[in-house]
């Protein structure tokens, strides 16, 4: 569902100079998959998750989703995936309702399909005491909520959500996670960022950690613990780290 070969991404900027924000980096996730990307700020998290929402165009590599290049067919692209960025980016002057209802209009969802289709998402994301609410009152956590019901209105195969807890709290986190985790088990191919430990020990079938923009190692939880000989994820994560930071500096 989703195959990254290669890919790569540099900026130009201007107190910096070239960026180098993805090198390199290859996975690939089926359907019915939790992949992660687990890595500190900066890692190249946000970029990778925007070339394969079509946002951003790779500098080199490829990437494939449902079936489509992001380079050259975009629109198709858009049409198979949910994204969500960190940015809620909710309207002040919507409700609830109308802001899942605009988007499913956007995606031209037939009306009859599209309120079943939301009565069906504000059910599961227990959303329906702030179906009324407007943007401009709504606390973070019903944003984000929101934020992954327009997500999913369009009930597409592929799901790209970039670090969909951050800022919210243990509750609202867990109720996102496992909304995220039932959208698995209906056969969705889901790619999610984060920097958080247990997200991935909870959450993940695979996970990927990135540094500086480059994939450092992948596999399941257990097979890192095993391959490292490290007690947890977390140990595993700083080895990799340092032993890259330690590279990098060689070179
Ligand atoms: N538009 C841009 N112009 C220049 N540099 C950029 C741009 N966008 C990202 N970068 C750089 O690319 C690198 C990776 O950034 P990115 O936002 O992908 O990291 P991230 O893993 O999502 O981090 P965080 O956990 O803080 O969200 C950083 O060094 C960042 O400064
Ligand atoms: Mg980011």
């Amino acid at each position: 569902m989703i195959l990254v070969q290669d890919l790569t991404k540099e900026f130009t900027d201007l107190k910096r100079g070239p960026v180098a924000a993805v090198k390199n980096v290859s996975f690939e996730v089926k359907p019915g998959e939790i992949f992660g990307l687990l890595g500190p700020n900066g890692a190249g998290k946000t970029t990778c998750l925007r070339i394969l929402s079509t946002v951003l165009k790779p500098t080199s590599g490829q990437a494939l989703v449902a079936g489509y290049d992001v380079a050259r067919f975009p629109e198709s692209v858009r049409a198979n995936i949910g994204f969500m960025s960190c940015n809620t980016g909710i309207y002040d002057r919507m409700t609830a309702r109308e802001m899942v209802e605009y988007y499913g209009r956007l995606y031209g969802i037939e009306e009859e399909r599209l309120q079943v289709r939301i009565d069906e998402i504000f059910d599961t994301l227990q959303m329906n005491e702030i179906r009324d609410i407007l943007g401009s009152k709504m606390s973070t956590g019903m944003k984000q909520k929101v934020s992954i019901a327009r997500t999913i209105v369009h009930d597409p195969p592929v799901l790209i959500f970039d670090e969909p807890t951050s800022g919210l709290d243990v509750l609202v986190a867990r109720a996102v996670l496992e909304a995220v985790a039932n959208l698995r088990d209906a056969g969705k191919c889901i790619i999610f960022s984060t920097h958080i430990m247990r997200e991935v020990e909870k959450l993940c079938d695979r996970v990927a950690i990135i540094h500086k923009g480059e994939i450092l190692d992948t596999g399941t939880v257990q097979e890192l613990i095993d391959e490292y000989n490290r007690p947890d994820i977390e140990e595993v994560f700083f080895e990799l780290i340092r032993e890259h930071k330690e590279k990098l500096s060689l070179t």
